[in-house]
């Protein structure tokens, strides 16, 4: 299962000492790391799909079979996939290419991020990050320190290390590339709210009976509980029923489905659609309760 699919893949991963790297863009870093560690597990999480593709193509081609990857952001990827103190080593190169003061939440060294990496790291494991960005360095740095749990190395790349082609044409051209070493040496510290969610074996359908109103439930926005929201579009109608499409946050993690609202002898079924492809969440199961109560309101 070199690409796999986290929604259904079986969790948390078994496996230990695990090498992971976070937005592996071309592919040129993982597919090294791959090469010289032939015998370990190593992780990949991307943002886009055209990297997940190509990625796809470039291990098949080469018959590397010791690299597994997902589309997934890697706070989530990290929370769902790994036990606490499985992984070795975390790599993060040239993260931020737009390094901005209003992207600071989204940062993937912020300090939450970092948490949830050194939770997963075994005791002396490492995060090692490259960037071209000396702002990034000061920001990792500051975040990292307040969790108490790092022992920190900075540098600046020189030519004698493992380079990609691009980091070696770029400090051919004098460019100044930094690195920083974060080394766990204690559990991290937290004074804010790590956010969660949580899987559930099942979704179920909910039944109501009578009529149903669907205006009640087209293009609307909904808190469910703290911090789960669940934003409703179009309806389209199908041969079985109707179908919702709809879009549900649970502390940030986001999927997009569609309810479909089947009938029946008496009355209507309230379900997900079978051809959305979604993590089964505590969420989802709330939102399914919500549009079935919504629907036979007045
Ligand atoms: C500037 S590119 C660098 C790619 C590659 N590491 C390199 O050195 O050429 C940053 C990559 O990180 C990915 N990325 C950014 N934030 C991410 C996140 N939270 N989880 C997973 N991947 C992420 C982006 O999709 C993008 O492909």
């Amino acid at each position: 299962m070199p690409l796999f699919d986290y929604r259904t893949v079986s969790k948390p991963f078994e496996w230990d000492n695990l090498l992971v790297e976070i937005g592996f863009g071309r592919g040129d870093f993982i597919i090294r790391l791959a090469k010289e560690n032939p015998h370990k597990k190593i992780v990949g999480f991307e943002l886009s799909g055209i990297s997940i593709e190509k990625l796809y193509k470039r291990l098949k081609r080469e018959g590397i079979t010791n690299v597994y990857f997902t589309r997934i952001d890697a706070y989530w990827g990290f929370f769902l996939l790994f036990r606490d103190s499985s992984v070795e080593k975390i790599y993060i190169n040239y993260p931020d290419p737009w390094f901005k003061k209003r992207h600071h939440k989204r940062r993937l060294t912020n300090r939450e991020n970092l948490y949830i990496f050194a939770k997963k790291l075994k005791e002396e494991g490492s995060i090692f990050i490259r960037t071209d960005h000396y702002p990034f360095v000061e920001h990792t740095l500051q975040e990292a320190q307040e969790l108490g749990c790092f022992s920190v190395e900075t540098g600046e790349l020189t030519v004698e290390e493992p380079l990609t082609k691009y980091e070696a044409k770029w400090l051919f051209q004098g460019k100044k590339l930094y690195k920083i070493e974060l080394r766990k040496v204690a559990e991290p510290r937290t004074n804010f709210k790590i956010r969660g969610i949580k899987e559930v074996q099942e979704v179920f359908p909910i039944k109501v009976e009578g009529d149903i109103n669907l205006e009640k439930v087209i293009g609307k926005e909904y808190k469910l509980s703290e911090g789960v929201y669940l934003k409703t579009f179009d309806l389209y109608e199908g041969q079985r029923g109707y179908l919702i499409e709809a879009l549900l946050s649970e502390e940030g993690f986001v999927q997009k489905f569609f309810f479909e609202i089947r009938k029946k002898k008496t009355g209507w079924v309230v379900d997900i659609s079978k051809f959305s492809e979604v993590l089964r969440t505590e969420g989802l199961q709330k939102a399914v309760n919500l549009v079935a109560e919504e629907l036979v309101k007045p």
